[in-house]
């Protein structure tokens, strides 16, 4: 490629890695304020970030945002690893004088390693609840107490029927024995959102979670052998996202900065936007990091 063919598209490059970067610190925060909710406990907040899940993965709103990111996620990743390559090619021999140490901060001169290492946090990470949440037919279920008008006695039931007769149930789960829709012609219920109505005097007879509380809390409290060989795999993931987030820190330490200087906005506000860049790139991943270590740690 001519050199300034290759400058071009690395400057265009540059610019959309500023422009995703800056999104995914909008989705870091979203992300986070939602997260959030796993310090209340109990059944009730149990509820509530199941609810604030449900909410999230069938709103079409969150859902479109939810593409962007994934694709925002891509498109950063794969830029970075190419400029990374591009930059090496252009410059094959270290300076001379090289005392970059001296020059920049440890951050900036590590940022593809860094990015990668998030990059595999990212996936182990979405492997782990992403995935179980989307397609995981395993899934632990929430459900609304009710009681069976026909035993008189409460019983928990689980959301949806292999008979089910719309596809889009919000969860799915085995049907309990002595299930209340046994009782039920099918053709006298319907299914509103996480709920199963019955049509004749619209009593919910179901309502039901995906229990993403759960499954997220047991994940760091799991005192079972990771890859059945090391033990106590709870605390393992706790360290792993405690280190996780210091590298994530460290990303961003500077590549907050670093993507309003590719944006090309150098103005009064940029001594400002550098000390917000340094506090988020603090303040978002400690408080990411605490929420692993409050489970695993202290909640009882
Ligand atoms: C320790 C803190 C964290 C916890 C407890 C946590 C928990 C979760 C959970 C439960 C989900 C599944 C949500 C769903 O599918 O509805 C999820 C999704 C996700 N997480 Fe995290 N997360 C944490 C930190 C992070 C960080 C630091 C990043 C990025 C660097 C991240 C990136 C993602 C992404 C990209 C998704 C998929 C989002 C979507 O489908 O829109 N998470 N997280």
């Amino acid at each position: 490629m001519a050199k300034s063919a290759f400058l071009k598209s690395s400057i265009a490059k540059k610019y959309w890695m500023a422009l995703t970067g800056l999104f995914l610190c909008l989705f870091l925060v979203g992300h986070l304020i939602g997260n959030l909710q796993l310090f209340k406990s109990g059944y009730e907040g149990a509820l509530q970030f199941n609810k604030y899940a449900l909410f999230m993965t069938t709103n079409p709103l969150i859902k479109i945002m939810s593409y962007v990111t994934y694709i925002s996620i891509l498109f950063h990743a794969i830029d970075g690893i190419y400029l990374a390559i591009q930059n090496k090619k252009a410059r094959p021999v270290a300076y001379a004088m090289n005392n970059s140490s001296a020059n920049t901060s440890f951050s900036s001169r590590n940022m593809a390693v860094l990015g990668t290492l998030v990059l595999f946090f990212i996936a182990t990470h979405m492997i782990n609840f992403w995935a179980k949440m989307k397609f995981g037919t395993g899934m632990p279920l929430l459900v609304k107490e009710i009681v069976d008008p026909n035993v008189g006695a409460k019983q928990y039931m689980l959301i949806a029927t292999p008979e089910s007769p719309q596809q889009n149930v919000p969860v799915q789960g085995p049907v309990f024995d002595n299930n209340i829709l046994k009782k039920q012609p099918i053709a006298d219920i319907y299914i509103d959102g996480n709920k199963i109505v019955n049509k004749k005097n619209n009593d919910v007879l179901f309502e039901g979670y995906k229990d993403l509380h759960k499954l997220t809390i047991s994940f760091f409290k799991s005192k079972a052998r990771l890859f059945n060989v090391i033990p106590n795999e709870g605390l393992v993931f706790t360290i792993f996202y405690v280190l996780s987030m210091a590298i994530l820190g460290f990303h961003l330490w500077h590549g907050f900065q670093s993507a309003f200087q590719s944006l090309g906005i150098n103005n009064k506000f940029t001594p400002a936007i550098k000390t917000f860049g340094k506090l988020f790139s603090v303040i978002v991943p400690i408080l990411f990091a605490i929420i692993p270590v409050y489970i695993h740690f202290i909640l009882k």
